[in-house]
């Protein structure tokens, strides 16, 4: 993941996830248009999480049309099936979850040797030690500020200890790794112009934002008044 935010204090991610999707070529180009940084795209099985979404066919169409990094979201069981193909459709980026992954270093590694970059997510109830024997393959730690599987939920306020805790853990990695190893810190479930103040504030580095930019009258409001508190 060269360059992923080498130029910038903080980056936005659209989740499609409650989008129109009759209408998905106007969606996204409708977000690209408001300068957003990726496009955040939530797989789901049914089976991790009780929603099911989109899958390899829709990523790999999204692909061929929008010039921006895709950063795959999968909440799915046994992911390291997929990993290859997701790769294929065209992800620049993969979570997985780490409540679905017994051998979580090896599916880590695997992702980087694909060629994409690396991250791992936590629900709300996963401890942040649960990742510190992996920090050397990690480009990214999503930290779900709600429970996963939909849009459109409250932010959890008692994930802000939890981004302070882990900010505290990859800044004293950095230290070690002599200012070489900065992994990023994205925040994902109810994210909005009021709460991204405080994650930010906590050591988020990358906001997804879901039904705050898709339901919104006017998502070019929230992305300025986003830039405003966040800049
Ligand atoms: C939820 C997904 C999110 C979702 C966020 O499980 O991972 O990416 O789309 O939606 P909001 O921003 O509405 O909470
Ligand atoms: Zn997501």
């Amino acid at each position: 993941m060269k360059n992923f935010l080498s130029d910038k204090k903080y980056r936005i991610a659209a989740s499609i996830l409650d989008c129109n999707f009759l209408e998905l070529n106007r969606e996204i180009k409708k977000v690209m248009a408001l300068g957003i940084d990726m496009l955040h795209l939530d797989v789901m099985d049914g089976s991790f999480v009780s929603n099911i979404s989109i899958g390899q066919p829709v990523i790999s169409r999204i692909r061929q049309h929008a010039g921006l990094k895709l950063d795959v979201h999968l909440m799915i069981n046994n992911p390291d099936k997929h990993i290859d193909s997701f790769i294929s459709a065209g992800a620049d980026i993969i979570s997985v979850h780490v409540e679905t992954c017994p051998h979580l270093s090896w599916t880590l590694r695997h992702i980087k040797q694909c060629g994409a970059g690396a991250a791992v997510a936590l629900n709300p109830a996963t401890p942040v030690s649960s990742i510190e024997n992996v920090l050397p393959y990690l480009d990214m730690v999503l930290i779900m500020t709600v429970n996963p599987g939909f849009g459109g939920q409250a932010f959890l306020e008692e994930m802000l200890p939890k981004i302070k805790k882990l900010k505290s853990m990859l800044e004293e990695y950095k230290k070690s790794s002599g200012g070489k190893r900065k992994i990023l810190i994205q925040v994902d479930g109810g994210i909005n112009p009021e709460t991204a103040a405080r994650v930010m504030a906590a050591g988020a580095d990358i906001f997804v934002l879901g039904s705050a930019l898709f339901n919104a009258d006017d998502p070019g409001i929230v992305i300025r008044k986003i830039n405003e508190i966040l800049v």
